[in-house]
């Protein structure tokens, strides 16, 4: 086992280190325009129903639009997407359409009134759940509702935000399933 020499972090630096989940983009829509953020800070919270919170920020264009439309779309890059996840970060919908800008395609969900993106692997249409953080944390609890996951490749390279303009890329697995109570897996 390896020991660590270490040194005291800046709090505003550990969300670097706890930031393992894959850079998502969220795709809203709302009177007739639609919208797509890129984002990094989420979380499960829940087995079944599949609940999912995410961070926010109030001044993005979204915040206005997924709040008042209580839906929305939660869309899984590959790293072929880079510069498109980088891009919908740096710009607002209020002054573009992104889905045209990024050349994305918007497909109609199942189950919201909001487009999937079509070039990313997995789409989670996702029903506000519990609206009572916004207003303290601009935390959204969300109910997935629909998933849509690709068959193949079973697990592709996504990204995941590091701070500082730096993305690691998923890699190799282990399986440890037999080593797992069932409840945990
Ligand atoms: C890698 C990355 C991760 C981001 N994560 C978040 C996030 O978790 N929550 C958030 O509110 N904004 C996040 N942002 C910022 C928004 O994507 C950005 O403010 C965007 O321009 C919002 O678009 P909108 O104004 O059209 O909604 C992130 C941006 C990047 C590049």
């Amino acid at each position: 086992m390896s020991t660590f020499y270490k040194e005291d972090c800046p709090l505003t630096d550990i969300r670097r280190y706890l930031e393992p989940g894959p850079i998502v983009l969220v795709s809203s829509a709302w009177q007739d325009k639609t919208n797509i953020m890129t984002m990094g800070w989420h979380m499960m919270m829940g087995f079944s129903p599949a609940l999912f919170g995410c961070y926010i920020w109030e001044g993005n264009h979204s915040f206005e639009m997924i709040r008042r439309s209580k839906q929305c779309v939660i869309n899984i890059p590959t790293t072929d997407l880079l510069n498109e996840v980088i891009g919908i970060g740096n710009c607002s919908g209020n002054e573009i359409d992104k889905f045209e800008t990024f050349g994305l395609t918007p497909i109609p969900a199942d189950t919201v009134e909001v487009p999937l993106i079509e070039e990313c692997y997995a789409n989670f249409e996702c029903h506000l759940a519990d609206a009572s953080q916004i207003e303290n944390y601009s935390l959204f609890i969300w109910e997935v509702v629909k998933a849509h996951v690709a068959i193949l490749p079973a697990w592709p390279k996504t990204l995941h935000y590091r701070g500082e303009g730096e993305f690691m890329v998923s890699g190799g697995s282990i399986s440890r399933h037999r080593q797992f109570k069932p409840q945990n897996l």
